[in-house]
């Protein structure tokens, strides 16, 4: 504590201040490390740019704590009226060494630079200076094909999940199963379908079901992917419903769905979910990958040691979750926040108790991810939250399951609980450990679950699907046409580029 506030002494008692509240870290400026799409704005365009800072101290660690906002981050550029550029910056703080920048244009952006500082000092390669123009998201830029966008946005192999998904359709020919699968899904009133047919870039859709409003999430990635990149010709299904459908093993037939499981062989894409909030990231969405972590309030050492859960009574096993945290109320922390598939048990396993807000779920140490009525779609942001996530074995997964690994990524538990408890005692007695599992978690959700891995998986599917499709690329008499979002004046971007050439 500083206690003398003598001119001489304010100098020493200052840096003395931030030692102390840097935990003696002294953070080394050109150290830390800053990466991430949001630095190539100009080449990898989202809803909302992005990029990380780990700090790092002048013995080259990373450093691991609570150091509170450090760097002092500028993002600069002219507009065409030669004034500031219109940029809504949004810096988060994972309370662990690393951050998030995120940022939102609202206009092009001329002689764009970002520039990270701490005490003055650059960090890593800041400035970083853009030489071309950038543009909101909302302009349609496309001009290159889909290998190229794949290449641009580092996007990587092809996962491993579509090259198992597409394995039993060696080629599609529509004009044989079109009519086929209409047949037998059109069933208004459990089944909402739609069939979608690209061509030249334009997007056309004709829906099947009565329930079809999830249609918008799949108009938006396709709407967003086509301003992009030059989306190739072809022709699929997509279920908007959450049970996947395709069960029969005589008859295979290729239809996109959110949701996979063991016993069907639709071809699994992200949720709903986890798309919207990539495409409203900093918009109306308050969920995202990114959110979940500024939004922490306890780094792991300072969170409650006990599994917390809440939600609805889609099954049984959430009952049975109940009745088990009631005889070990030192270990968990669960209850119901709504009653409508057991509507009669609500004085058994009542009562429901108000709604949490999901930043707050983190305040503990362990996370049970339990099934909804499929896989439940909150999976990665629980990853996401830097919490131990403890997992219920189960049939169905989300595009991404399939990559990880219990005891690396999360703990599993048995499908019908008989474990949980023995499971949430270890991590209990074993912190260290616990905690390096649910790093590595949050440490694949970066690697795997952001917006630009969001883009990227779309992207794959459809240029891997594509391939396979043998028949001609019609658009079909009583398709609608998807239409692009309204394009400003300013959205220039395709005769600039073509003007660079
Ligand atoms: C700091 O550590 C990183 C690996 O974490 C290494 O790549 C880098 O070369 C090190 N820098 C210095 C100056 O030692
Ligand atoms: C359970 O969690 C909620 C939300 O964090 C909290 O308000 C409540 O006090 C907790 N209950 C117990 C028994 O700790």
């Amino acid at each position: 504590m500083c206690l003398h506030v003598s001119f001489r002494f304010l100098i020493i008692c200052s840096l003395l201040l931030v030692e102390e509240a840097l935990g003696n870290e002294i953070v080394s400026a050109k150290l830390s490390k800053v990466w991430g799409p949001g630095l190539k704005p100009h080449i990898i365009s989202m809803p909302a740019r992005y990029f990380f800072i780990q700090a790092v101290n002048v013995e080259n660690r990373s450093i691991s704590s609570d150091i509170g906002i450090i760097f002092d981050v500028f993002l600069e550029g002219v507009s065409k009226i030669q004034k500031p550029c219109r940029i809504w910056t949004n810096q988060l703080n994972r309370k662990d060494g690393l951050y998030i920048i995120r940022y939102k244009l609202y206009e092009p952006c001329f002689n764009f630079k970002i520039i990270i500082q701490y005490q003055n000092e650059h960090v890593d390669s800041s400035p970083y200076n853009i030489l071309d123009t950038i543009y909101p998201d909302e302009c349609d830029c496309s001009t290159g094909g889909i290998n190229d966008f794949l290449e641009n946005w580092k996007c990587g192999p092809v996962p491993r999940q579509i090259i198992e998904d597409l394995k039993p359709f060696n080629m599609v020919d529509w004009d044989k199963t079109r009519i086929k699968v209409i047949e037998k899904f059109n069933q208004p009133h459990s089944v909402s379908l739609c069939h979608y047919i690209l061509k030249n870039n334009f997007i056309y859709r004709n829906c099947y079901g009565k329930y079809v409003g999830f249609k918008m999430f799949m108009d938006s990635i396709l709407l967003s992917l086509s301003r992009k990149v030059k989306l190739p010709n072809m022709e699929f299904f997509v279920n908007l419903g959450d049970w996947p459908l395709v069960s029969e093993k005589s008859e295979k037939f290729p239809i996109f769905s959110w949701c996979g499981s063991t016993a069907t062989y639709d071809i699994v894409m992200p949720t709903y979910d986890i798309t919207e909030s990539t495409l409203e990231n900093m918009g109306r969405v308050m969920l995202d990958m990114l959110s979940v972590q500024g939004n922490v309030k306890d780094p792991w050492q300072d969170r409650i040691e006990k599994a917390f859960w809440r939600g609805r009574d889609s099954n049984q096993y959430r009952l049975d979750l109940v009745e088990i945290s009631r005889k070990h109320p030192d270990l968990f922390n669960v209850s119901l926040t709504n009653f409508f598939f057991f509507r009669d048990k609500q004085d058994i396993y009542g009562p429901k108790t108000e709604h949490v807000s999901f930043f707050s779920f983190f305040d503990y140490k362990y996370q049970l991810a339990l099934d909804g009525t499929v896989a439940a779609y909150r999976f990665p942001y629980l990853l996401a939250g830097g919490s131990l996530i403890i997992k219920q074995e189960s049939p169905y997964y989300e595009h991404f399951y399939n990559d990880l690994k219990p005891n690396t990524h999360y703990v599993q538990i048995k499908r019908d609980l008989s474990d949980v408890v023995e499971k949430v005692s270890w991590a209990v007695h074993n912190d260290e450990e616990a905690h390096f599992i649910a790093s590595n978690g949050q440490q694949f959700a970066n690697e795997n679950l952001l917006p630009q891995h969001i883009f990227c998986y779309y992207a794959h599917l459809l240029n891997q699907f594509s391939t396979l499709i043998k028949s001609n690329i019609i658009i079909l008499e009583n398709m609608e046409k998807v239409e692009q979002v309204k394009q400003q004046n300013y959205c220039d971007c395709k005769t600039t580029i073509k003007d660079e050439l």
